[in-house]
Formats: C-alpha cells, sequence, structure tokens
C-alpha cells in the first residue's frame, strides 16, 4: 500500500478511536517517558555528560581519497529512455557533469572553511551527541534576545539556513529585538548521532530537541520548521505549550481529524469549498484525485524509507553518485512540479552546485543516509499515530507561509482545527520546498514578520492563562 494511502488509513483511525481520548494521553508520565529515553548504548545512561563542546566540521583526507576514488571508478549508467527527463527519476545524463564538479572542481578545503564560518557545538543528549549551529546577535545588553531553534528536514541539513543565519540575527531597532538562533542537525543527521535501537521517530525527537534547548538554557523559546522539521515542531507546540511563545513554518501540514473532514467537505460542491479554502487558492488543494495523485507519484522514496531503510542505505553509503542522485531527486520533484521535464532537474536554477553538494556532503562524510531514513520509519507507523497526539489541538501562536510549489498547500481553514492561534498565514505566487536555500532574503524577512506577530500577542495577552482553559 502506498504510505499516502497508510497515512490516510491511518488517520483515520486517529479520528475515529483514538481523537476524543487523546488528550488524556498528554499525562506527565507520557511527557516525562519521551524526555527521559536512552537512545545510545545501554550502559552510558547513568554517566552521560552534559558538556557543550565545540566543534568543527573536519573533511578529513582520508574520507576524501576514499570518496574520489569512488567517484572516479564509478559505473557506467544506463543512459535515459529516449524522450524522458526527471519523469523516470535523476536523468542519468547529467551524472558525469554532477560527478565532475564533485571531484574536481568542489573545493574541499574552502567549503569546509565555509560550513565552519558559524559557531558550531555538540552535546550528549538522551545518549546521542547532537550537532548544532548557535548564533548570538551583536547588540548591547539591554535589547531583548528572542532564542529560535530552527530546524531542517529530509534530503536536507543545517546548510539550508546557512544564508539567512546572518539575516535573521542582524539586528534591526524597528523591530524591537534581536534573534539567537540555534540550529541542529537531527538525530541520526549530518553530524549528530543516530539512535541505537528503535522508536525515535517526529515525538520522540520533539523531545530530544526541546531538551536541547533546555540545556543550552532556554525553558521558553521560538521554533521555525520545514519538512519533518515542522512535523517534529508540531509535535513540540503539542507536547510542550507553555514552553513554545511562537512557531513558525513553511509546511504547514497536519493531520488531525478536524483538518482532514474539512479537507474533504471541500470536495463537496463550490459552495463548501469556499468555506474551505480562498477560490483563488483553491486549485492548490482541489481536486483531491489529482492532488492525491501527485502526491504518489513523487512520494515513492517515502515509502521505501518507511518500510526498508536499511537495504537502500546500502547502496547510499556506498555510492556517491546513487547517494547525489537520490537526494537531488528530491531536491528537483520539490523545489518545482515543472522541474521533472527538464532534463536537467532545474537543479541549477535555484541552487549553486557548491550548495547542492555541501547538503551531499552532510550525509556522506559520516555515513548518515541509513541514520537519516529511518526517520521515515519511526514515524510513519502505528505507534507513531497511534498516539493520537496529531488529534490534540495546540494554543501557541503559530504563523504560516506558503510557497507556491510547497509540496502540500493546507488552507487556514483547515489548519486552525489544529492550530488554534493562527496569527498569520502567507500565500507566495513563487518559490518551493527548499524556501530557506531559494529565497533566503524573502524567508528571513517572513519568519522575522511573524517574531513580531508573536511578540505583539504576547502583549496583549499576557494577563490571560492559557492553563485555565
Ligand atoms: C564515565 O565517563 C567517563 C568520561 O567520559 C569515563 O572516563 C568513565 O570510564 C565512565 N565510567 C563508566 C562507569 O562508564
Ligand atoms: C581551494 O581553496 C583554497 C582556500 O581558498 C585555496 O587556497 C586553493 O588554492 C583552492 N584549490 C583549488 C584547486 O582551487
Ligand atoms: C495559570 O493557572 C494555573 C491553574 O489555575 C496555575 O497553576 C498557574 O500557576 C497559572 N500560571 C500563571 C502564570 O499565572
Amino acid at each position: 500500500m502506498n504510505t499516502f494511502v497508510r497515512i490516510f488509513v491511518l488517520s483515520a483511525y486517529v479520528t475515529l478511536v483514538l481523537g476524543s481520548t487523546a488528550k488524556e494521553l498528554l499525562t506527565p508520565e507520557f511527557i516525562d517517558g519521551l524526555s527521559e529515553k536512552w537512545w545510545g548504548p545501554l550502559g552510558e545512561e547513568n554517566n552521560a555528560s552534559t558538556c557543550i563542546t565545540p566543534f568543527t566540521i573536519k573533511f578529513s583526507k582520508m574520507m576524501i581519497t576514499d570518496l574520489l576514488h569512488r567517484i572516479n571508478n564509478r559505473r557506467e549508467v544506463t543512459p535515459p529512455l529516449e524522450g524522458v527527463a526527471f519523469q523516470y527519476g535523476f536523468n542519468t545524463d547529467n551524472l558525469d557533469y554532477w560527478m565532475d564538479f564533485w571531484a574536481n572542481h568542489y573545493n574541499f578545503t574552502e567549503r569546509e572553511a565555509y560550513l565552519n564560518k558559524y559557531p558550531q557545538f555538540k552535546t550528549n543528549i538522551q545518549g546521542l551527541d547532537i550537532h548544532f549551529i548557535r548564533v548570538k546577535p551583536q547588540v548591547p545588553k539591554d535589547v531583548v534576545v528572542l532564542p529560535l531553534l530552527m530546524l531542517h528536514g529530509w534530503p536536507g541539513s543545517v546548510r539550508e539556513f546557512y544564508e539567512t543565519i546572518p539575516l535573521i540575527t542582524e539586528y534591526n531597532v524597528d523591530n524591537g529585538f534581536a534573534v539567537e538562533v540555534v540550529v541542529p542537525s537531527l538525530p541520526g543527521y549530518g553530524f549528530s548521532d543516530g539512535a541505537v535501537r528503535p522508536g525515535l521517530g517526529e515525538i520522540e525527537m520533539a523531545a530530544v530537541l526541546r531538551n536541547l534547548m533546555h540545556r543550552l538554557g532556554f525553558e521558553k523559546f521560538y521554533v521555525q520548521g520545514g519538512d519533518f522539521g515542522a512535523l517534529i515542531a508540531n509535535n513540540m507546540v503539542t507536547l510542550y505549550p507553555e514552553e513554545i511563545l511562537g512557531y513558525h513554518t513553511n509546511f504547514a501540514v497536519s493531520l488531525a481529524p478536524g483538518v482532514l473532514i474539512s479537507y474533504l467537505s471541500g470536495s463537496i460542491n463550490s459552495l463548501h469549498q469556499s468555506l474551505v479554502v480562498d477560490p483563488a487558492l483553491a486549485e492548490r488543494m482541489y481536486p483531491i484525485l489529482r492532488v492525491a495523485l501527485l502526491l504518489m507519484e513523487e512520494s515513492g522514496y517515502l515509502h521505501v524509507q518507511a518500510t526498508k531503510p536499511d537495504t537502500l542505505g546500502i547502496a547510499m553509503s556506498d555510492s556517491p553518485m546513487a547517494l547525489f542522485a537520490w537526494l537531488m531527486q528530491g531536491v528537483s520533484g520539490a523545489s518545482r512540479r515543472s522541474y521533472k521535464s527538464r532534463v536537467d532537474g532545474g537543479l541549477h536554477d535555484l541552487y549553486t552546485p557548491e550548495a547542492l553538494i555541501d547538503n551531499v556532503m552532510f550525509y556522506w562524510t559520516e555515513n548518515k543516509f541509513t541514520t537519516s531514513a529511518r526517520l521515515y520509519a519511526e514515524t510513519f507507523n502505528m505507534r507513531t499515530f497511534g498516539t493520537g497526539l496529531e488529534s490534540i489541538p495546540t494554543p501557541v501562536p503559530t504563523c504560516t507561509v506558503h510557497a507556491k510549489d510547497e509540496i502540500i498547500y493546507m488552507s487556514p481553514a483547515m489548519l486552525k482545527y489544529k492550530f488554534q492561534n493562527l496569527l498569520c498565514s502567507v500565500p507566495l505566487d513563487d518559490y518551493g520546498h527548499f524556501f530557506a536555500l531559494e529565497a533566503p532574503e524573502v524567508f528571513s524577512k517572513i519568519v522575522l514578520n511573524a517574531l513580531i506577530e508573536f511578540r505583539a500577542y504576547h502583549a496583549k495577552n499576557k494577563n490571560c492563562n492559557h492553563t485555565e482553559l
């Protein structure tokens, strides 16, 4: 069964069976259990260091020599079918260009220095060494500094945020605040450890990353996320509504029962549809069949990674060419729908080749493909959906932005079932799934505007106590 269908069946189950009782799941035992779960090797639970250690990315000579050897000794690939662009996957006519670029033009020394341009650290959370960037703004002591956790997804990395970090942390007096960012590699990604036993999915990762913020001294903070970063953040605002001061997402999705029922109700007739979505944006959601077929066409990777990530990972960790093609197939497909019919996958249109290879290096350097792909297997299953967490609404003030070519569009009327304080929802006529990487200036401005909204919301509501509701 396609994973898309599985998600639908699972969410229907959540709606019917768990929907009404889910809130009772948010007991201190459940929440503390998530927080205390140990994902590292057994036997080290009582001896974990709480140190925060500076970290720099190293492209070792040995790693580079081995990588070049593999690239230069790659097998010849099967040519694409006549007249086919990216419809059958990565167009192999392009691979020689990219492998030549990686081996002969990607300057490892220079890129290593670039990737180390921000302060980076590691600290052990629940048995895993978590890698993160932390950039503080340069401001006088009396300026309010807002802590912002920024979360990437798959097939991305912290690299997606490199161009936005200086824009977001640059102090603008007019805003009345400055921003400090914490940008972690998700567990199992980049330079963060993966779990050694099953179970670390999107819910459990929410606990790990909240613990990271606590370790850094932030009891309350803002969060921004796209792709899997958004799914994880959805859980953070559900589990810790008192701690998350505001949530901004460029991948606004929810499988909460109300959201799905609202979506389905819009297909009854045009009157119902106009209650669900602004007619100007309706074609992003309807007809459901067209949207569903498009999702199925592009989500085969998701089903494989949600079921057999380890087998796929054997090829990906052995062949830089396979890894590059698999990750970039995803980047191409999620950037613009039209790129499927482009022989070059459109990869040069929006990103520099260096940025794309930088991102692949976050998977290659420490052989993290398999642990990254396991996040799908640990998330799209009954354990995760069965908690019913999705069906619990959150009072955390939320702002969303909707790039035109984002994979999924959900209207504000739908999202309000999950995000009860949806303060802003910005539809855009341009851009795609890797919004921060593609348009750092626009992205940063929208995130900063959301922070302004959140601050205004808190100023207005400072005398009302949400726990009394
Ligand atoms: C505890 O950690 C320290 C420092 O990492 C190490 O030297 C020591 O052997 C560990 N002890 C146990 C019982 O694992
Ligand atoms: C790579 O970059 C470094 C640092 O900028 C520079 O010294 C070196 O000459 C470059 N190598 C090549 C082959 O261009
Ligand atoms: C909010 O209300 C709850 C329950 O009445 C109370 O325990 C909590 O201390 C209150 N918080 C604040 C900030 O007033």
